[in-house]
């Protein structure tokens, strides 16, 4: 199979990894920089250039489109679907999820529990807002990563300016969300990796210090972790709801049951690491059996 997988270099691990066990399986694999890429946008022939040729006879590609890189990156993905090209993950299933509102609203439509949220773009529902919620509150950037854009605000005095200083800087530019405080999983939580339809790691996070945020970016140490039934079924069913088939499910234990914070569509393979799990051979595999079922050849120089 011909196999390209969409990253910023193979000097990143999971790229390294994919590549690595694409290989073994006997595949013929590509790394290609999305941010190189170019692309024309035209009815009877979308193509994709890269290095100066056309990137349309892959059977597979695997998109990892960075955070800061989301716009580019899907509309890479996307011009990409539109040649038939089969993909792991959705452009529209990437975009949404690199929103942690539109996320928030998606999985509890879907009937998937996450910590109870609210938005605004008004300081002068704080006591509202606050009273709804309670004390302490999570504030955060609806397009924060690694921990970055999360604040725990101890009183409506925080809560405030916090609020008023993200709103300033914002003008539109994100959503702000004010979310319960899960204070009984402070400062830990879980990942799932889910791939397809199953869970194929899973650890705990913890932050080693007194951060209530347990980012592996913030210094948070992960330890593998056996999932209850629940929680599985749980990450299965946010992967799912999001669109993802290769997903980064995050959950906190809180007294009411597993919550879901958020699903990641590019989760990092550290957790290969940790567990001891072949993750990549495990996206290689799913890639296997559904690609083929979905190969339309480009009519491009297929
Ligand atoms: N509602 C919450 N209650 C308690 N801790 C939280 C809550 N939301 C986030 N956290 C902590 O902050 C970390 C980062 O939040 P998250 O929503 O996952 O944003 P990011 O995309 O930046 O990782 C989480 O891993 C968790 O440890
Ligand atoms: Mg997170």
């Amino acid at each position: 199979m011909k196999i390209a997988i969409l990253s910023n270099g193979n000097a990143n691990y999971s790229t390294k990894r994919l590549v690595e066990e694409a290989e073994k399986r006997g595949h013929n694999v590509k790394v290609i920089k999305y941010k190189n890429c170019y692309a024309s946008i035209s009815r009877e022939h979308p193509i994709v250039m890269y290095k100066g040729k056309p990137v349309s006879d892959f059977d597979a590609i695997i998109p990892r489109i960075s955070n800061n890189m989301t716009r580019y990156g899907t509309a890479i993905v996307r011009q990409l679907e539109s040649s038939g090209v089969y993909s792991t993950s959705g452009s529209l299933a990437i975009v949404r999820a690199r929103d942690k509102l539109r996320s928030a609203q998606i999985l509890s439509r879907a009937g998937v529990d996450t910590p109870k949220t609210l938005f605004s773009r008004n300081t002068a529902d704080i006591d509202d807002l606050i009273e709804q919620i309670g004390l302490p509150v999570i504030i955060k950037l609806a397009s924060g990563t690694h921990g970055n854009g999360v604040v725990l605000a101890e009183s409506k005095k925080t809560a405030k300016s916090a609020l008023q200083a993200f709103y300033l800087t914002n003008d539109d530019g994100t959503n702000i969300l004010l979310q319960e405080y899960i204070a009984e999983s402070a400062g830990t939580d879980i990942r799932a990796f889910v791939v397809g339809r199953k869970v194929v790691a899973s650890m705990k996070r913890q932050s080693l210090d007194e951060d209530f945020r347990s980012n592996l970016h913030k210094g948070g140490e992960g330890t593998p972790i056996k999932l209850t039934d629940e929680e599985t079924k749980l990450a299965i069913k946010a992967a799912r709801a999001m669109g993802l088939h290769i997903a980064g499910v995050d959950m906190m234990r809180s007294k009411r049951g597993p919550l879901v914070l958020e699903v990641n569509a590019s989760p990092g393979f550290g957790i290969e690491k940790v567990t001891g799990r072949n993750v990549a051979a495990q996206i290689i595999e799913y890639v296997e059996q559904n690609a083929k079922r979905t190969i339309k050849k480009d009519k491009i120089g297929a």
